[in-house]
């Protein structure tokens, strides 16, 4: 038996947790006998000190205990199994991929059971985005998962009974500034994952400003201890390494991103999420061992959106009674010519956040309709006067900070910036 203070302790101090001690700290939390108090003083002490590949384990393996493991195996369509696979994001900014990819693997044979997550810190969460839809729930009962994936192929819900821990860490962990710490983002991501019931997973690890973890070695890292916690439960695991340096897309901001991903799934949007979305749907489709469509053809001939459109009216959303909108805007504009720069991913995502995106007391309602629009995106010619940025929100009094967030998070040039590639690595290679 062990108390918060001598584990909090043994960390803040460089020490190594014992596993009895992660088991004893990770149940008390869940229950309520370890205090938020106490919680987000260990959560500072593992982000400083960090855990070695032994305890990250354990930690991830006392989050699973510490509520279901959901098992789809059972479920058939057509008389077969289904080929359940899923992906996660570490957390971007513009990260809309989830709402397109999901779709396309549909379209494409597959079923994806995916217990998502909120916004976190500057990053956006695909509940978050899809609640914006009117009528839309991810709060699913496991016989609405079951029933779901059987009939449409798709779920996307909150992680309710799977890993509760999480859910109490992932909101403790937004408000004490204790993101964006490898064991927290690996433990957090794979309590979920292993317990949500896929078959196979393929994470996208996101490097760069608007990444959590922003070093490409920190990112390789990150990638293979998740890569590696996968394959230690059976669930064959592959991550790609991607750009998050720049926004992806053209918005950020839960409606606005969910407009955009009803372009992509229509066949257009900007190239770089149909880049990602049809670089990360190879990987799936080749994990699950699901051959077949191209996955581009799905966005080209409007199965995919079919696909979403089930999935969307099944959890109760209503695409036809339109995406919520703000009621304020306001725009910048290019002082001059040139062309347009890098933007800054990090400062996207926090001009975001105070627009009212996100959250900055746990459980908080975020705004459906706040959000920045970016209307010239790097390499693109920007003349005097032109529009760069609107930014969306229904309490205009936040506008000043986030338009300072966006001070010096751009800039126009007179040449290109050099081409980034979106795609960086793959673990394993
Ligand atoms: N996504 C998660 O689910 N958890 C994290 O810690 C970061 C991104």
């Amino acid at each position: 038996m062990t108390d918060a203070p001598t584990v909090i302790r043994t960390k803040r101090d460089g020490g190594r947790l014992a596993d009895a001690e992660i088991d004893w700290v990770v149940d008390a939390y869940t229950r309520g006998d370890v205090g938020d108090e106490q919680m987000a003083a260990l959560l500072m002490a593992i982000f400083l000190r960090g855990m070695d590949a032994a305890e990250i384990a354990r930690w991830t393996a006392a989050m699973i205990g510490s509520g279901t493991r959901f098992d789809f195996t059972d479920l058939r369509r057509d008389g077969r199994p289904l080929s359940l696979v899923d992906k996660h994001s570490t957390g971007g900014v513009g990260d809309k991929i989830t709402i397109v990819l999901v779709p396309v693997i549909v379209a494409c044979g597959g079923a994806v059971p995916q217990a998502s997550g909120r916004g976190l810190g500057h990053t956006g969460g695909t509940l978050d985005k899809l609640e914006a839809i009117p009528g839309f729930s991810g709060e699913l009962t496991l016989d609405r998962i079951r029933d779901q994936l059987t009939r449409v192929g798709a779920a996307i819900f909150a992680a309710g009974e799977l890993a509760p821990a999480d859910r109490k860490l992932y909101a403790l962990r937004d408000i004490t500034a204790t993101v964006d710490s490898l064991p927290l983002i690996a433990s957090s991501i794979m309590s979920k994952k292993l317990a949500e019931g896929t078959g196979s997973l393929v994470l996208d690890v996101k490097v760069g400003s608007g990444a959590f973890l922003s070093d490409p070695a920190d990112a390789a890292a990150l990638a293979a201890t998740m890569v590696d916690l996968g394959a230690g439960y059976g669930v064959p695991t592959r991550a790609l390494l991607t750009d998050m340096s720049n926004p992806l897309g053209r918005t950020a901001g839960n409606a606005l991103e969910v407009a955009e991903s009803l372009d992509v799934l229509a066949g257009g949007g900007p190239p770089d999420i149909v880049e990602l979305t049809l670089a990360l749907a190879g990987e799936m489709l080749t994990l699950a061992g699901i051959d077949g469509r191209d996955p581009a053809d799905t966005l080209a001939d409007g199965s995919a959106m079919d696909a979403f459109r089930a999935m969307v009216s099944a959890q109760g959303g209503d695409l036809d009674a339109g995406l919520p909108t703000a009621t304020v805007t306001e725009t910048v504009t290019a002082a001059g010519g040139g062309v347009m720069g890098d933007i800054d991913a990090h400062a996207v995502g926090m001009a975001v956040w105070r627009l009212g995106a996100g959250r900055t007391v746990a459980g908080q309602r975020v705004q459906a309709g706040a959000g920045i629009e970016i209307h010239r995106r790097p390499g693109e010619p920007v003349t005097a006067g032109q529009p760069l940025f609107t930014l969306h929100t229904d309490t205009p009094e936040r506008l000043p900070a986030a338009l300072a967030e966006l001070d010096g998070a751009w800039s126009i040039g007179a040449t290109r910036p050099p081409v980034r590639p979106l795609i960086l690595g793959r673990v394993p290679r």
